[in-house]
């Protein structure tokens, strides 16, 4: 099966670059209220996709196991710098459209700022349902075309796209704005029930970040979010799904599947051995490495 294509983080600073020296207080306190509004009181096993330099992680500490996943090793190396290693984290280099675990492994999933990297994003939907338990819970953000800072440009001439329309914008290479209602029907058609929605970052405009305090900031975003419930026209949209109560739940002790032809794997560090296709797939200092085509920068 080709897969679509992955936007390249191997060897980005985007931690640094975009988080701590990028004036993203603001973004991050909104998604931290978001995050603790979603996500469920206590867990066992949760997928974090496109999990990069764990900037979230340590939020979810309802959960009693987190497997970070990302097609980033570098990335990875920078979660693992921050969280350590032990029975808690587990981290994976791996597509998000080639999942390597069992059906119905997980009972909880997060997806932040990852879909938009999504060029098929119906497809890389269905996978994490395929690896979520019946009744799992899945809080996913994505980013919004219909905001109203696009609505505004295109009403001014602006901006030549539609902010109305359901097909997705891809603004630069591999980075895409979705409509709500398309995210609403690759969700059901995926196999979710959604639960709720906020709305998150309201004041992402430079003049009010620099001059109003970021706590002010976020205190007013938080009482705004719930009326993601009614309309959104943030960037930036949280929502919380339930998998249906269809499908089956992982057996015990099974974890890995294949990437390539679905096979269980048995977890045998350095080395896994997939008995079915006999592809091999590396464990290099704590790091799970499932990708098929790793990118060429990677050392
Ligand atoms: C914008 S970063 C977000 C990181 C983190 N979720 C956060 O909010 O700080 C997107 C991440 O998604 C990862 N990613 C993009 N496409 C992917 C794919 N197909 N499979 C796995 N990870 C992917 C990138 O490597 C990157 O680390």
């Amino acid at each position: 099966m080709q897969t679509p294509p992955v936007c390249n983080y191997e060897g980005s600073d985007y931690q640094t670059s975009f988080w701590e020296k990028g004036g993203r207080d603001y973004e991050d306190g909104c998604e931290a209220v978001a995050l603790k509004r979603l996500l469920p009181a206590a867990g066992s096993r949760l997928l974090e996709l496109g999990a990069g330099a764990g900037r979230n992680t340590s939020r979810y500490s309802g959960y009693a196991q987190v497997t970070l996943l990302d097609f980033s090793r570098t990335q990875l190396e920078q979660a693992k710098a921050r969280l350590g290693t032990g029975e808690r984290y587990r981290y994976i280099a791996a597509d998000i459209y080639r999942l390597p675990f069992v059906k119905g492994l997980f009972d909880g999933a997060t997806m932040i700022r990852t879909l938009h990297h999504m060029a098929e994003p119906a497809l890389a939907l269905a996978q994490v349902r395929r690896v979520l338990e019946p009744e799992a819970t899945f809080i996913l953000e994505y980013a919004n075309k219909r905001n109203l800072k696009s609505i505004l440009r295109y009403l001014l001439g602006r901006q030549k796209w539609s902010p109305y329309t359901r097909e997705a914008v891809e603004y630069i290479p591999l980075n895409f704005d979705f409509h709500p209602a398309a995210i609403r029907d690759w969700m059901d058609g995926a196999g979710f029930i959604l639960e709720r929605a906020l709305t998150v970052s309201h004041f992402r405009v430079s003049f009010l970040k620099k001059t109003l305090p970021v706590r002010l900031l976020v205190a007013v975003d938080a009482l705004l979010q719930p009326t993601g419930g009614l309309f959104q026209l943030t960037p930036s949209v949280f929502l919380r799904a339930r998998a249906l109560k269809t499908g089956v739940k992982a057996p015990q002790g099974a974890f890995f599947a294949c990437p390539a032809c679905a096979a269980p794997l048995d977890d045998t560090p350095p080395l896994i051995h997939c008995p079915a296709c006999e592809k091999q797939y590396p464990v290099i200092d704590d790091i799970y490495d499932f990708r098929l085509n790793p990118p060429a920068e990677d050392d």
